[in-house]
C-alpha cells in the first residue's frame, strides 16, 4: 500500500455534486440501519411508528436528493479521468448508474408498495400522505418485498463502490477518491 502522490492535479467533482454525494450516502446508510422489517402487522404497528417514519422520511429525502442531483448533472457533468483505461471508466460508468438506479427504484418501489398496500406515507414530523393510487394488495406486498431486496443490493453494491475508491487512492494512487473530497 502507498500514499497518494502530492502534488497531482485534481479535477474535482462541483461542491454542489460532491454535497449531494456525501449528503446521499449518509442518509442511505442511516436509512438502511433504521428499516423496520418483519411483517405488515409488525411495519404498521405503532410500536414501529418512530422507526418506519424516520426511515421514510430518509428514504424520501434521498429520493428526491436523486432526482435533483440527476437534473443537476445534465447541465453540471462529472469530471473524466483520462487517466485510467478505458474499461475502468466503463467499469465506473457501469456502477454509477447502477447506483442512480437503485437510489431511484428502492424509494419508488416503497411508495408505490405502500400505497397498493393502502397505507399512507409516514415521513416524521410530515404528516400522513395518503395513497394517491387505488388498493392492489397482493402487487403492494410484493413491492414491499422487492424493496427491502433493492434496499439490501443498493448497500453491497455502495460498499463494493466504496471500496474500489479506496483501491484507487492507496494502490493506484490515482485522483479518483480524491475528486470527490472537499478541496479546490
Ligand atoms: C434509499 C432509500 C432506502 C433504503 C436503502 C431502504 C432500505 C430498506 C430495507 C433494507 C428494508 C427491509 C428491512 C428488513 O427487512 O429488515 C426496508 C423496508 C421498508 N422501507 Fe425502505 N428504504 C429506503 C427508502 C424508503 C422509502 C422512501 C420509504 C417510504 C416512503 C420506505 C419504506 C419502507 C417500508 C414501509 C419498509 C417495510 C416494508 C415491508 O412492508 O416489508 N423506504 N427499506
Ligand atoms: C451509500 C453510499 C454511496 C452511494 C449511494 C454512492 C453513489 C455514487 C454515485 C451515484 C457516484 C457517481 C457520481 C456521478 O458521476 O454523478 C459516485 C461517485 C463517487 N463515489 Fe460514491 N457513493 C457512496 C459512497 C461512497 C464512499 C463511502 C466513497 C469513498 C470511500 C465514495 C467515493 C466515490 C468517488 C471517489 C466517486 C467518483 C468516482 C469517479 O469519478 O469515477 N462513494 N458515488
Amino acid at each position: 500500500m502507498h500514499a497518494p502522490l502530492p502534488g497531482r492535479l485534481i479535477v474535482h467533482y462541483s461542491a454542489t455534486a460532491r454535497l449531494f454525494h456525501w449528503i446521499t450516502a449518509l442518509l442511505v446508510v442511516v436509512a438502511y440501519i433504521v428499516s423496520v422489517g418483519g411483517r405488515e402487522a409488525r411495519v404498521y404497528s405503532s410500536a414501529s411508528d418512530f422507526e418506519r417514519g424516520l426511515h421514510e422520511l430518509l428514504g424520501l429525502t434521498v429520493f428526491a436528493l436523486t432526482l435533483a442531483r440527476l437534473c443537476w448533472r445534465i447541465f453540471v457533468p462529472p469530471p473524466s479521468h483520462p487517466e485510467l483505461p478505458a474499461w475502468m471508466e466503463f467499469g465506473a460508468r457501469l456502477g454509477h448508474w447502477a447506483l442512480y438506479g437503485l437510489l431511484v427504484l428502492t424509494p419508488l418501489t416503497a411508495i408505490l408498495g405502500a400505497w397498493l398496500e393502502g397505507h399512507p406515507l409516514t415521513p416524521l414530523g410530515a404528516g400522513d400522505i395518503r395513497p394517491w393510487l387505488a388498493p392492489s394488495r397482493e402487487l403492494g406486498l410484493s413491492l414491499a418485498d422487492i424493496h427491502g431486496w433493492l434496499g439490501d443490493v443498493l448497500i453491497w453494491l455502495a460498499g463494493a463502490h466504496a471500496a474500489v475508491a479506496l483501491y484507487h487512492h492507496f494502490w493506484r494512487r490515482d485522483t479518483v477518491l480524491m475528486s470527490m473530497l472537499p478541496g479546490r
